[in-house]
């Protein structure tokens, strides 16, 4: 079967995916997005509450720092395969906001099929972790993500997944936000060169 048709087929099947309570009070599964054979995969945790009404990934605050960084890089948007660890919104509603809770274990747990089967429709050269929620779902067991930042760890299947910060983790910053940017920035210039190098000719 033709990968876009798979990919296609999984996304309608994850659109009504209730295999943890997440999908009950979320809005909608909120799908990866980009083009198949993408050489570059932004794995995030989960989608925000503008994602959660949008039905697209790293579409709020933490997306547009995505794209700046990717812009700088050379990697427009529509060059990457952005998903998140889990498919859903959790949130927890206080008064008339509708805030992000850290999704459990168990719930990425729930969710991790969905991220192999995208993994393997996609098969990218370089796929980046974006925190620590992305980060053990990918390596199948948890990373210390300040202590590995900008380190490439190999997966059982043979896939490398470079580590580094959520872009929330920077927008929560009071201080030296720009020095932390450049930082992330540095990070993720590992993954887009291996990426990269995939591509061009020798
Ligand atoms: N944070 C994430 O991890 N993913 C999104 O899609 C948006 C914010």
């Amino acid at each position: 079967m033709r990968k876009d048709k798979s990919l296609q087929m999984l996304r309608q099947a994850a659109a009504g995916c209730r295999e943890c309570p997440l999908g009950f009070h979320a809005t909608q599964t909120v799908w990866g997005e980009g083009p198949i054979g993408a050489r570059l995969m932004l794995v995030g945790e989960q989608p925000g509450d503008q994602e959660d009404r949008q039905g697209r990934p790293f579409v709020g605050p933490a997306g547009q720092l995505l794209d700046r960084a990717f812009e700088a890089l050379g990697w427009p948007r529509d060059k990457l395969y952005i998903t998140n660890a889990v498919k859903h919104f959790k949130l927890e509603v206080r008064g008339k906001r509708r805030m992000h809770k850290t999704p459990a274990q168990r719930e990425a747990a729930a969710c991790l099929h969905w991220l192999e089967s995208e993994i393997e429709q996609i098969d990218p050269s370089a796929i980046v972790a974006l925190g620590s929620t992305a980060a053990r779902s990918l390596m199948g067991r948890p990373v210390a993500v300040m202590a590995q930042r900008g380190q490439w760890l190999e997966r059982e299947d043979g896939r490398r997944v470079l580590i580094t910060l959520h872009p929330s983790a920077l927008l929560r910053l009071v201080a030296d936000r720009e020095e932390a940017y450049e930082q992330w920035l540095a990070d993720l210039r590992h993954a887009s060169a291996v990426a990269r190098k995939s591509t061009d000719p020798e």
